[in-house]
């Protein structure tokens, strides 16, 4: 069987290597620059190594909006949350369409890329949260880096010439050429994905194992870009998923990498968003549970699994495993959901987020139903180490 086609058709690359890459570095030392930060580099990244194809750069202005309002690509392709690149009014005022700029870390000084002006626009911010994050509330933290940023944008294709280069956990960054190349030598003809940006609990666990039962294999692929204070830091989720595979999960049919970008919390919009970017990683499946990238009660439970019928099965490429809200049930003695468990909820085991993180924050592992032992320990350990606000 031949692997799953990328989005769009062909897996993009615009990674720059060798006498090129010399030459562009040497060019971009003429150019103009703009400065860009820590999520735009990942965003640059991403698109250069194809994780984001068919983008082959920022989003220009008709792209732009076709996917704020339709969820679509102006040639009608399925793309829901607008990858764009923000510059201020002053960096604006000084380009140029189609002149070569140069994408600059604004913390390093680095020349991470070189984009070509398409457009130069300006955008309603207000209109672009409420489509996207479905609110304009800037308490959501995906509107309030929204409304941060400058209303200016400029589109354009984009070659990359260095990667981020992470401080931990190098072994686990693949692109997807080489999940796509892994998951064929492992012999899988069919892979589920899985995102996350916490822990791996039992309810997590189990709807990863239920769609392990028809799939070949799992890509646990973490975000590790990224994300709001409170969630637990990306270094010791890693070494929770470390313990967690090891004591749990059979080797040869689970493959740990991160998906180093940046979380949005949009929710059902982001929910399409991380299903096109595993079928570039070589899923042919993707898991999508309850609230799936949802934050507080922007949405509702199964939102993300509802909007996915807005599209046929054909544009979506890539199967969605729709899972409903799991838990461990005293009576049944074994994780659930309300599908498979007839019992009232007072024989189910539930604990909030504040209350796990409580309880992990005073050294108490919770439940073993809640989380494995193992998994616990490795978060009390990182907790401590982390100042507590
Ligand atoms: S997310 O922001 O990355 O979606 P999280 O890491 O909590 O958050 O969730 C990872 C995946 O597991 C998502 O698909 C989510 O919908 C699903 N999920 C989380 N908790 C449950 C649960 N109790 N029951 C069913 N699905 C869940």
């Amino acid at each position: 069987m031949t692997a799953i086609s990328p989005h769009g058709g062909t897996l993009v690359n615009r990674l720059v290597t060798g006498e090129e890459r010399e030459r562009l570095l040497e060019e971009a030392k003429k150019l103009k620059s703009v400065r860009i930060n820590a999520w735009t580099i990942s965003d640059l990244d991403l698109i250069g190594v194809g994780a984001f194809s068919p983008l082959t750069g920022f989003l220009n202005e008709d792209d732009y909006h076709s996917v704020v309002k339709h969820m679509r690509l102006a040639d009608g392709t399925v793309w829901s949350i607008p990858i764009t690149l923000s510059v201020s009014e002053q960096e604006a005022a000084e380009l140029s369409l189609e002149e070569r700029i140069a994408l600059v870390g604004e913390q390093d000084g680095i020349v991470y890329g070189l984009l070509e002006v398409g457009r130069i626009y300006k955008v309603d911010q207000q209109y672009e949260a409420r489509q996207v994050f479905k609110t304009t509330d800037s308490e959501h933290p995906g509107v309030k880096k929204l409304l941060e940023r400058s209303p200016i944008y400029i589109g354009g294709s984009v070659q990359v010439l260095h990667r981020p280069r992470p401080d931990r956990f190098t072994e686990f960054y693949y692109d997807p050429e080489q999940t796509r190349r892994i998951f064929a030598d492992r012999g899988w003809n069919t892979v589920v994905g899985f995102q996350t940006r916490n822990p791996v609990h039992r309810a997590h666990e189990y709807i990863q194992k239920s769609a392990m039962e028809i799939v070949d294999g799992l890509f646990l692929n973490p975000l590790v870009g990224e994300t709001k204070s409170d969630d637990v830091p990306a270094d010791v989720r890693m070494q929770s998923y470390l313990v967690l595979l090891d004591n749990y999960y059979p080797e040869g049919r689970t493959f740990l990498g991160v998906f180093p970008a940046a979380m949005r919390y949009a929710g059902p919009r982001e929910a399409i968003f991380h299903a096109m970017v595993r079928k570039n990683y070589g899923c042919t499946h993707f898991i999508v549970g309850r609230d799936h990238a949802g934050v507080g009660d922007y949405y509702g439970t199964y939102e993300a699994q509802e909007i996915f019928s807005n599209f046929t099965a054909e544009e979506l490429g890539i199967t969605p495993l729709f899972f409903e809200h799991s838990f461990f049930c005293t009576k049944c003695g074994n994780m659930a959901s309300s599908k498979t468990c007839p019992h009232p909820a007072e024989d189910h085991l539930t604990l909030s987020g504040t209350k796990v993180r409580g309880l992990l924050r005073e050294g108490i592992c919770p439940p073993p139903e809640f989380t494995r032992p193992e998994v616990a320990r490795v978060l009390i350990e990182g907790m401590s180490h982390q100042v507590v606000i």
